[in-house]
């Protein structure tokens, strides 16, 4: 490493086939890695950077969301998880990771009436519904709702007006928990309920999901809180593969829904937002304590495809703090319900206390993450499995558009268009089918 003249610091990287040598200056950020500006390499060197999976590689410049992976560290705008998922409100944070800073109390109680004067959708779309069998998984829906947002709201797609691109982030975010509580009405063949402007985000998406025409429901506060908590555990972390999804898609110039929507398609991999639902299934297969040991050692067999589901990060070598925030809230809730012995829950914590004094998972670093706990609160609160990914969704979506708005606004955002290290046939002469033999 050299510096310039004016004191940047540069890599240079010498092609030993040519002796040609190529310098690049290093960017550095607020805090965390700095990054070797490669823009002009392939201009130079005729070569390609070749990094599957982008485990070395920073697709952007970003100033929402900072994760220390080594540390567990998790900042939104400067302020950390644990401490906003503790004194905050989601749509405080929604509105945080939108505009850069916590919100004054007159703009919270504009921000706030605003999510619920957005949160009724068009009386149309509950035409679509009907259009998908009953047992459809809700995140398919999700995926056909969400996209199919931008036939409805042509007033806000207009990508390059900061007006219509502020509409559709406010419309995004209020009417995810509309369209994911008509997901699950959907598939137990209840009626629709319309959102209540008189109670709060959280509070309006559990009475959305729960609550029926035919008596008055009341919402519990501490299932509410634990709710609006869960949301704000999930609502953005950095450059995700969802997240690097809606990110390409606009890249483009597509509508902000259909980048959402796209979004919705990437979180549902099991590797992924997916991972949830398959943590509850992998905790009912193991069934009992006794059977952890199998279970682990599958895990460590190379063999053995078998994952344990909740475990492990791409950035997190440490424990992710928003699985002890979790954690926590699981016992919040299970107490509140009068759930004494959840035996999912018992599996859990045993699994994470052998897990986590294993060599393997000690030396490849394996904590539980983000999707560790939550499956147990959101059983323990009524949702089914298939729900548990579509609430990941909800709450991502202020994630999702926070950067994508970013992204729009970035006097360097260019469409993304990598390239690869092609191994296929070279030139061939087409072969007619009479001479193929
Ligand atoms: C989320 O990126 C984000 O920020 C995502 C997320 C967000 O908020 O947006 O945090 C949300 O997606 C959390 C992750 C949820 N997924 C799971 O819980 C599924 C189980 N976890 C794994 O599939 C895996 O850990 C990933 C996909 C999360 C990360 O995979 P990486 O970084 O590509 O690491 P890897 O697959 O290369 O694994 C490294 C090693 C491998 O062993 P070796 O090949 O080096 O010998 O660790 C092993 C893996 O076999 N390993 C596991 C394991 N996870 C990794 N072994 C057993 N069980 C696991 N869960």
């Amino acid at each position: 490493m050299t510096q310039t003249k004016d004191g940047t610091n540069t890599v240079t990287l010498t092609d030993n086939r040519t002796g040609k040598q190529v310098t690049m200056p290093i960017l550095d950020g607020k805090v965390g890695p700095s990054v070797i500006d490669i823009r002009k390499l392939y201009a130079e060197t005729g070569c390609f950077t070749y990094d599957p999976g982008f485990t070395s590689t920073g697709s952007c410049e970003s100033q929402i969301t900072y994760i220390d992976g080594d540390e567990g560290v998790l900042l939104h705008r400067g302020y950390s998880i644990d401490e906003l998922a503790a004194q905050s409100t989601f749509p405080e944070v929604c509105f945080l990771l939108l505009n850069g800073h916590l919100p004054t109390a007159a703009e919270s109680t504009e921000f706030d009436s605003i999510l619920r004067r957005h949160s009724m959708v068009h009386e149309q779309l509950t035409k679509f519904y009907t259009g998908f069998r009953r047992d459809a998984h809700p995140m398919a829906i999700m995926c056909g709702v969400v996209g199919a947002l931008s036939a409805f709201y042509h007033d806000s797609t207009d990508i390059n007006d900061p007006v219509e691109r502020k509409i559709a982030a406010h419309r995004l975010i209020a009417k995810m928990p509309t369209i994911a509580a008509m997901a699950y009405k959907y598939s137990v063949g209840q009626p629709f309920m319309y959102p209540r402007n008189d109670l709060s985000y959280a509070e309006n998406f559990l009475y959305m999901t729960f609550g029926t025409p035919c008596e008055p429901y009341k919402v519990n506060p501490v299932l509410a809180k634990a709710m609006d908590k869960i949301f704000i555990l999930h609502a953005d972390h950095e450059q995700n593969a969802s997240t690097s999804t809606v990110r390409l898609a606009g890249s483009s110039g597509a509508n902000p829904f259909a980048c959402i929507a796209a979004g919705i398609a990437s979180l549902w991999g099991p590797a992924h937002g997916g991972a949830n639902e398959a943590v509850l299934k992998m905790l009912e297969e193991i069934g009992s304590v006794d059977r952890i040991p199998e279970c682990v050692r599958r895990a460590k067999d190379k063999n053995d495809n078998f994952r344990l589901m909740g475990f492990g990060h791409r950035v997190y070598k440490n424990y992710d703090p928003r699985a002890q925030v979790m954690r926590q809230a699981c016992h919040e809730v299970l107490g509140e319900l009068g759930i004494k012995d959840e035996p999912l829950l018992d599996i859990a914590m045993e699994l994470e206390r052998i897990a986590l004094t294993d060599e393997y998972f000690i030396e490849k670093k394996l904590y539980p993450n983000v999707d560790f706990y939550s499956g147990i609160i959101l059983k323990a609160m009524g949702f089914p499995t298939s729900m548990f990914t579509v609430l990941f969704a909800l709450a991502r979506t202020v994630g999702w558009i926070s950067q994508w708005k970013e992204m729009i606004e970035d006097p360097v955002q260019k469409i993304g268009r990598p390239r690869q290290l092609y191994t296929g046939e070279t030139k061939r002469t087409f072969v007619p089918l009479a001479e193929r033999g």
